[in-house]
């Protein structure tokens, strides 16, 4: 139920959201992937809130921000040797590296792992309301469970005006898809989201590590929120792995049935049976709109959106992932 005065401030108001979150308040605010949810993470209550206000699922961790790779002794126990030069070359940035806990970190954060998800985020506004804080902040993305990702905070207002104490009105995330996880704690060191740091940067740094294996039975996910459905637009999603696919029998049925079809892609589509259409002109732009075009689709009214499955280098794999799991049904 929605039962907060929702406060809209702006990044000069830094010192209020700051407070907020020393006070135990949910605060969004931008980072340079996704709006996040903030939090004290070292606040068992606090925490309670993010669950409470997302609708989260409890057996999914969440990630903690802090605003400087000094401040990781709060809340890891060992920093596992092979993470140092991630930390090094790749933070701040879109990269979430899974470590083992420490004991002062609530089982709620973590979810009852003994390890937790720990990122430096790339973004002034984010670390300097992380360091006035006082704390580690714990922020998932800035949506309620289930749906896309928030980009804007528009995008946040819609799922959590209500549920939290502040939104923090800043600019679009410039990514627009989340930070990669990759966990330290295993040998080889494993991907377990795809995101903003390449597979490709994290090779040429340690050429070992690889990506979690879609076929790993689902109970068994290293990652618990690779468990829960994600990402979904209340429109149905349609992965065009061809741009031919316009004639596929499916989609085709969609557009003799009169359903309102939108269509996402790096190239112009087909037909004219489309009510909205967005061609990308990069895959780094296409990976920042996708989750907004989602949403505006789904205000539209939209009923099938056509998305045109990008190659996989770089942010390409981080898109296709997302697209597959929110045509998942
Ligand atoms: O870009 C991002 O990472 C954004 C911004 C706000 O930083 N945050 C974000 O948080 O996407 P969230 O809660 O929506 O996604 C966190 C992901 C989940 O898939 C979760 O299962 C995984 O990180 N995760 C967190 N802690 C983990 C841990 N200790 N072990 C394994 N997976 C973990
Ligand atoms: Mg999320």
């Amino acid at each position: 139920m929605r039962t907060i005065e929702t406060e809209y401030l702006t990044p000069a108001d830094i010192d209020r959201a700051a407070a907020l979150i020393a006070a135990g308040e949910i605060v969004a605010f931008a980072t340079e992937t996704v709006y996040g949810l903030g939090a004290d993470s070292l606040n068992p209550t606090a925490i309670e809130k993010v669950f409470r206000a997302k609708g989260r699922p409890s057996n999914n961790p969440l990630i903690v921000h802090v605003h400087d790779a000094s401040e990781l002794e709060r809340v890891v126990s060992q920093i596992p040797p092979i993470a140092k030069p991630w930390m090094d070359q790749l933070w701040p940035g879109p990269l979430t590296i899974v470590m083992p806990k420490h004991s002062s970190v609530p089982t709620a954060v973590s979810a009852g792992l003994e390890t937790v998800g720990v990122r430096v985020p790339n973004h002034d506004f984010a670390r300097e309301l992380i360091r006035r804080s006082g704390q580690p902040i714990a922020a998932p993305s800035a949506n309620r469970s289930g749906k896309p990702s928030a980009t804007t905070w528009q995008a946040v207002a819609e799922d959590l005006d209500g549920w939290i104490a502040a939104i923090v009105c800043d600019d679009p995330s410039a990514i627009g898809l989340e930070s990669t996880v990759v966990d330290a704690t295993v040998d080889p060191p494993t991907i377990l989201r795809q995101g903003g740091i390449t597979l490709e940067q994290l090779r040429s740094i340690t050429p070992s590590v690889i990506v979690l294996d879609g076929s790993v039975p689902r109970e068994t996910a290293a990652s618990p929120g690779l468990l829960h459905r994600h990402y979904q637009p209340n429109a149905k999603i349609q992965l065009l792995t061809s741009i031919d696919d316009h004639r596929d029998p499916i989609l085709q049925a969609s557009a003799d049935k009169g359903l309102r079809m939108a269509y996402i892609g790096l190239q112009p589509p087909h037909g004219n049976s489309w009510e909205m259409v967005h061609v990308c002109q990069t895959i780094e732009q296409y990976a920042a709109q996708l989750f907004d075009f989602f949403r505006q689709a789904d205000r539209t009214g939209i009923d099938v959106i056509c998305c045109q499955v990008p190659p996989s280098p770089g942010i390409g794999a981080a898109i296709q992932d997302r697209l597959r799991r929110a045509a998942q049904t």
